[in-house]
């Protein structure tokens, strides 16, 4: 799903963020973190028919493939700090959109996640901040992202901060496969 340019900076920077929360870049060093905030993400989907099959190695799965993701030059994530803890993630990866279409390049957002006892304190909007400069240093106007069907939270902070619903992804079972 996607947003008419430029609406979630404006957005995002419009209202008050948690005023306590400072965000940063993850470095290699907190790859534990996140690969427990990513987990605890999944987690909050076990009926969902995409993100609740989580694999009984995903753990191990997700330290090999969030490292690689921490060296890449093409994404950052970046993590929302309060006092000692790490309350919020975000990741956002430079993607290559359709030879055919303008823009060539856009910000794709994914692996959303702030925990539970510190939600709306505006921590979302305080990474998306972040988010947006990054995008913006890059030469990038557009920023999209897939978000979870019937979800109230996904759907109302995504919507607040600005981003228009433009596509659906719809998922099917092969008929014999079950
Ligand atoms: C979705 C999520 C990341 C929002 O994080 P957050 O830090 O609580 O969001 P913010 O406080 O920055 O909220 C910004 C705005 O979004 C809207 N919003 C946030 N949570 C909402 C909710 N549960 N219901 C309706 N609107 C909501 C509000 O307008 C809010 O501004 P306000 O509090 O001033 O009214 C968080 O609820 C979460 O981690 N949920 C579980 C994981 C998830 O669904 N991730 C998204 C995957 S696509």
């Amino acid at each position: 799903m996607g947003l008419a340019p430029h609406a979630a900076s404006s957005s995002a920077s419009q209202h008050p963020a948690a005023p306590d929360v400072r965000v940063r870049r993850a470095m290699p060093r907190d790859l534990g973190t996140v690969v427990k905030l990513r987990l605890e993400l999944l987690r909050e989907h076990t009926e969902h028919p995409i993100y609740g099959r989580l694999r009984a190695d995903a753990r191990e799965r997700a330290a090999e493939l969030f490292g690689a993701q921490l060296l890449s030059d093409a994404e950052v994530m970046f993590l929302a700090e309060s006092g000692e803890e790490i309350v919020g993630i975000l990741r956002c990866v430079e993607s290559i959109g359709s030879p055919l279409l303008e823009p060539s390049r856009y910000v794709y957002v994914s692996s959303a996640y702030v925990r539970p006892a510190h939600r709306r304190r505006g921590v979302l909007r305080a990474l998306l901040r972040e988010a947006d400069a990054w995008g913006r240093a890059r030469g990038l106007d557009e920023m999209r992202l897939h978000n979870v069907a019937g979800s109230g939270a996904a759907e109302g902070a995504w919507g607040a901060l600005g981003f228009d619903v433009v596509e659906q992804v719809r998922s099917r079972r092969l008929p014999g496969t079950d």
